[in-house]
């Protein structure tokens, strides 16, 4: 096999080119091409130094992540990094693209870095619940000062290249030919003889008194997820206090052993699984799109003022429609309110508000959308009302025109049946406020078209959302693995939880938010409805849900009315002894026995549901990949990365554990009505003892 690096001479110049689509990623051939071309380079007669450059649309941009579960190939990236530092002439670095992670430690062993303008580097591993391992923690603080390096290395950002050369972190920003400016840049240090001076030469600038502490002092505050970045912190101040080789040491082995954590594998399998999720197994990639340039959004309440945002801000065109121009102006003062707060936070320019205004086009007449190439439609949730909406939308738009609703659990079938065109009706279902949430779930309907579903993912990537497919269910993938959730979230308060400790018990596992400060927000009455509508499938238990129908007949909907499982003061919540009496007096009228679940047993009873429910709607096609439901609950539902999600969580647990777990949940507490029975997928992995992550559909 040829290798990815390419030796060429420029000038008396060595020309090493990494040439590995797509992203150049430093992988064990390159490591080895690398250093092959080092060691050409000592022994090449006539050069005066050398470039090290990448082909293609990027600098090399980081060490291949999918060689990191196994184990270590020899030579480590360190070693590479090392040989070219200590080459006998300068090395200068030509950064097109990005240069990440590895990339990006290549580029600092050389002893000179040239930019282009448009690119990037940094050290983004803490995204992956790593660190750098090729001396990045020990040579970035030495050329920008440990306070910045520390900061680029756990926040993991991209800087701009002119950020990066204010910082002294590469020495030169050119607006075109890098490669020629870097040939001349080692031509001129070979010239000077001042290229000796090596990064890992430099003495570290001495951080103000007590920094390291105070770092270490916040990231303990934080809690959870603190394991990489505590690991940059320890590299980092070695950097500061020790010679450069203890530095690098202690590097390699906090590296080595973030890289076996669960949390750096969760991280992993969710880079991949959102790349992956992109892909529909029956849709090829090279499907033609419909073109999509102006968008029809019906309804102006919250979820049509969020996704219009949304639209807008992607650069779509919009004719937002709802029934009196009162309900159309109100929305369009919230879009102006939302945009006008982009500007202050310098997050959108002056002239960027007034196209984004000038693309909007509010209307009360539904022939307004004749011309849209999309409608998204965001009225209530009524199956009666929605398809008659959409009885009107398929006489009013043009051909072709992809018409979607944004229900969050009714039948996309039964929509499209309404309508003489069921190929081009499918779901997109945001989540709120739509502008800001990453999550949209495209739901395709038996008779959507492959290439309706196509353009509607590619809308959603437009959007700047994680576009997930499902399948037609109540709830789709996301709600309805939360109804068992919130089910268990108010069983425990009748049986003598209170909602302070089901949330706190959640949070502590890392959910951004517990179940009942999440009810709240999203509207008890929004819960009670929709439960309403799903009262066909629902368990006859009495005790169902219900301390939210109680909250929900008191009219104490959650924040919007300063009441729910809550009392909210300044929008901060409180403890409600209203509350703690209503979830008795429920209690006592069903007949449940008042006890103190502890932490282990609310965490186990809400996410055991949550895991069960994901494999039934496995099992069913609704969602196409255990990855895809870890998607959709980091990305929408506050399920913790560093957990990798309910199927990635789910397989740390192990199957016949989580089975386990269940079967004595159904002894301690009676399983009349099946809570506790395992999906046949879920008996039969455990049995198997085989993890989801090995799970497939066969066609
Ligand atoms: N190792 C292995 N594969 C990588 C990779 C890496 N470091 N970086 C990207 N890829 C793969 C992606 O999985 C994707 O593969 P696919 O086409 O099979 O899905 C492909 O390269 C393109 O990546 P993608 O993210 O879709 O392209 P992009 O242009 O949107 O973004 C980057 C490019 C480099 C900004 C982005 O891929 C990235 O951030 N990569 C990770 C950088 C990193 O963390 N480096 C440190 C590693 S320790």
């Amino acid at each position: 096999m040829s290798s990815p690096v390419s030796f060429a001479v420029h000038d008396g110049v060595a020309v090493v080119t990494v040439d590995h689509p797509p992203v150049n990623a430093i992988s064990h051939a390159v490591r080895v091409g690398l250093l092959a071309a080092a060691e050409r380079i000592t022994r090449a007669p006539g050069l005066v130094g050398a470039v090290v450059a990448a082909a293609g649309r990027t600098f090399m941009a980081g060490s291949d992540i999918r060689e990191f579960d196994a184990p270590p190939q020899p030579p480590r990236l360190a070693e590479v990094v090392a040989a070219l530092e200590a080459l006998p002439l300068p090395v200068v670095a030509a950064i097109h693209g990005t240069a990440l992670g590895g990339g990006f430690e290549v580029a600092l062993g050389c002893h000179a870095r040239i930019a282009r303008a448009d690119a990037r580097v940094g050290l983004p591993e803490i995204n992956l619940g790593l660190i750098p391992g090729a001396g990045g923690t020990q040579r970035l603080p030495r050329l920008i000062g440990a306070e910045r390096a520390l900061d680029w290395i756990t926040t993991g950002r991209h800087v701009t290249a002119p950020e990066a050369l204010a910082a002294g972190a590469v020495d030169a920003v050119v607006a075109d030919d890098v490669l020629a400016a870097a040939v001349a840049k080692a031509r001129a240090l070979a010239q000077s003889g001042a290229w000796w001076r090596t990064s890992s030469d430099r003495p570290v600038p001495a951080p103000p008194a007590g920094f390291f502490q105070s770092r270490r002092a916040a990231l303990e505050r934080r809690g959870h997820d603190i394991e990489a970045a505590l690991a940059a912190l320890a590299a980092v101040a070695a950097a500061a206090t020790q010679p450069f080789a203890a530095g690098l040491e202690l590097e390699a082995g906090h590296s080595a052993r973030l890289k076996a954590s669960t949390q750096s594998r969760a991280k992993r399998h969710l880079f991949f699984a959102e790349r992956e999720v992109t892909r529909i197994p029956d849709i090829p990639a090279a499907t033609p799109l419909r073109p999509v340039q102006t968008v029809g959004v019906v309804g102006a309440g919250t979820m049509g003022r969020g996704i219009a945002a949304a639209c807008l801000a992607a650069g779509l065109r919009v004719v937002w429609l709802d029934r009196s121009a009162a309900d159309v102006a109100r929305g369009v003062d919230v879009l102006d309110a939302i945009f006008h707060r982009d500007v202050e936070k310098q997050r959108l320019t002056a002239e960027g508000l007034t196209a984004r205004l000038a693309a909007l086009t509010p209307t009360v007449d539904l022939d307004a959308l004749a011309a849209v190439d999309l409608v998204i439609e965001a009225v209530v949730e009524d199956m009666a009302v929605k398809q008659q909406l959409f009885r009107r939308l398929d006489r009013v738009c043009k051909p072709g025109a992809i018409l979607a609703t944004n229900t969050s659990t009714l039948d996309i079938d039964r929509i499209a049946a309404a309508t003489a065109r069921p190929q081009d009706v499918l779901g997109l279902h945001f989540f709120a406020p739509a502008h800001v949430m990453r999550l949209l779930e495209v739901v395709r309907g038996a008779a959507t078209a492959p290439d309706a579903v196509a353009t509607a993912m590619d809308v959603g990537r437009r959007l700047g959302k994680v576009a997930v497919l499902a399948g037609v269910c109540f709830g789709f993938i996301g709600n309805r693995m939360f109804e068992g959730y919130i089910r268990e979230a108010q069983m425990l308060l009748l049986e003598g939880a209170s909602p302070a400790q089901v949330d706190r018990a959640l949070v502590a596992f890392g959910m951004a938010m517990g179940p009942c400060a999440v009810i709240d927000l999203a509207g008890v009455d929004v819960s009670y409805l929709t439960r309403q509508g799903n009262r066909a499938n629902l368990p006859p238990d009495p005790r169902y849900c219900a301390v939210g129908d109680a909250l929900y007949r008191l009219g104490r909907y959650g924040r919007k009315t300063g009441r729910g499982f809550y009392r909210y003061h300044d929008g901060a919540p409180a403890d409600d002894l209203e509350v703690g009496e209503l979830i008795a007096a429920e209690a006592r009228r069903l007949g449940v026995v008042r006890r103190a679940p502890d932490e282990a047993e609310i965490v186990a009873r809400c996410l055991y549901p949550v895991i069960d429910e994901g494999l039934r709607i496995l099992a069913e096609g609704i969602a196409l990949r255990p990855a895809d439901i870890d998607v959709v609950w980091t990305a929408g539902y506050g399920f913790p990365r560093w957990r990798g999600g309910p199927m990635f969580h789910a397989d740390v647990l192990g199957l016949a554990s989580v089975a386990a777990g269940m079967a004595d949940l159904a002894a301690a507490l009676g399983n009349a009505f099946g809570y506790w029975t395992p999906s046949p997928l879920l008996a039969t992995l455990a049995a198997e003892g085989r993890p989801i992550s090995t799970w497939r559909r066969t066609p």
